[in-house]
């Protein structure tokens, strides 16, 4: 059996926040609350939740860019929660990021070439001048960059190319692992997808594991193997994508599925969109049992009691009742 490349087991961020008070205690946030997931080599595993659901707290917490705690263990079995900075800067290589907002990540004063080339200065110190600009040409080239533009600044770029750049950056190093945060959701509609196409490609040609993180369903769907959807730090469901996308089990996933628009006009009239009631509840003060129940049209007295493990096999949801909702819960949702 091949090993994973990485294992998250009850993985927990939690944020103290300083009290309101002169008299008040400190409020904790917890923004992870006991992810478990594994990642193989070469998998794209897409990870969609709301706003504030902790996708970027776990895609931060993996490469040390908050404190942790629990599992991450890559593949040579060295646990990267809590690692000293030291220690995971070797590791810091094999996994790379790449974010939402592409201009804002990229440093204004730094040509396109020094930009691509910096991870290779900070962990690839063997390499002489002219290797790196090869590299850097060449990885231009791959992420459809004209090699050529190697001495421009990032705001002459547009935002696809920007996104391209941090790609690149990410890429350079070649890492096992890259963590896509929200790449695309800064951009156009149009430019969406060729941003997706190329991150798709990159992924099968290096054989790359991805972790994509996305708001939606449609944005992972195609380029995933496998997705996670999390909600109030945990997650709620996780699957093959066909299974999950064909069979969505969690009532949550299904709300969010039933959001995501039909090609089709005369289906898309006749689909019926599940609405979540009220708000989301706020990380400090999570409803007790299931942390869905407040908002579940399926909720009922043990998932205010009891929280749902994540079970199932292949196809894991962490529900009590789960399976598709009845026309009569619809109702009820709405
Ligand atoms: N540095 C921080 N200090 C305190 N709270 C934080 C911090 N970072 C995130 N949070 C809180 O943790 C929770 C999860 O935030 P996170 O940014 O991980 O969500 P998200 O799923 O990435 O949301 P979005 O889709 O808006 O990017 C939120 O309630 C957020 O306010
Ligand atoms: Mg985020």
């Amino acid at each position: 059996m091949t090993t994973p490349l990485m294992t998250a087991r009850d993985l927990r961020v939690r944020f103290e926040l300083p009290a309101q008070g002169l008299f008040q205690k400190p409020r904790v946030l917890q923004a992870v609350s006991g992810v478990d997931f594994t990642l193989m080599p070469g998998e794209t595993l897409g990870v969609v939740g709301e706003s504030g659901s902790g996708k970027s707290t776990l895609a931060r917490a993996l490469i040390g860019l908050v404190p942790a705690s629990g599992h991450a263990v890559w593949q040579d079995g060295t646990n990267l929660i809590g690692l000293s900075p030291r220690r995971m800067l070797k590791y810091r290589s094999e996994i790379q990021m790449v974010f939402q907002d592409p201009l804002a990540s990229l440093d204004p004063r730094m040509t396109v070439g020094q930009i691509i080339a910096e991870p290779l200065l900070t962990h690839r110190k063997d390499l002489g001048r002219d290797e790196i600009r090869l590299r850097v040409k060449d990885m231009m080239d791959r992420v459809g960059l004209l090699p050529n533009q190697i001495n421009r600044y990032p705001h002459e770029f547009s935002g696809g190319q920007c996104q391209r750049i941090g790609i690149a950056r990410a890429l350079i190093v070649e890492p096992k692992l890259v963590i896509c945060d929200e790449p695309v959701s800064a951009l156009d509609v149009s430019i969406q997808a060729q941003v997706i196409n190329l991150l798709g490609d990159l992924q099968r040609d290096l054989g790359l594991a991805l972790i994509f993180i996305a708001h939606d369903l449609s944005v992972v769907k195609h380029i995933s193997d496998r997705v996670l959807v999390m909600y109030l730090g945990r997650v709620m469901e996780l699957a093959e994508a066909e299974a999950l996308y064909a069979d969505p089990r969690h009532p949550y996933t299904q709300a969010l599925l039933s959001a995501v628009p039909v090609p089709d006009p005369v289906l898309e009239r006749a689909k019926r969109i599940i609405p979540l009631r009220g708000e989301l509840p706020s990380p400090m003060n999570p409803p007790s049992g299931c942390v869905f129940r407040t908002r579940c049209p399926r909720a009922e007295a043990l998932c205010a009691t009891e929280r749902p493990e994540l079970q199932g096999g292949g196809h894991l949801t962490a529900c009590h009742f789960p399976g598709a909702l009845r026309p009569e819960e619809l109702s009820k949702a709405g």
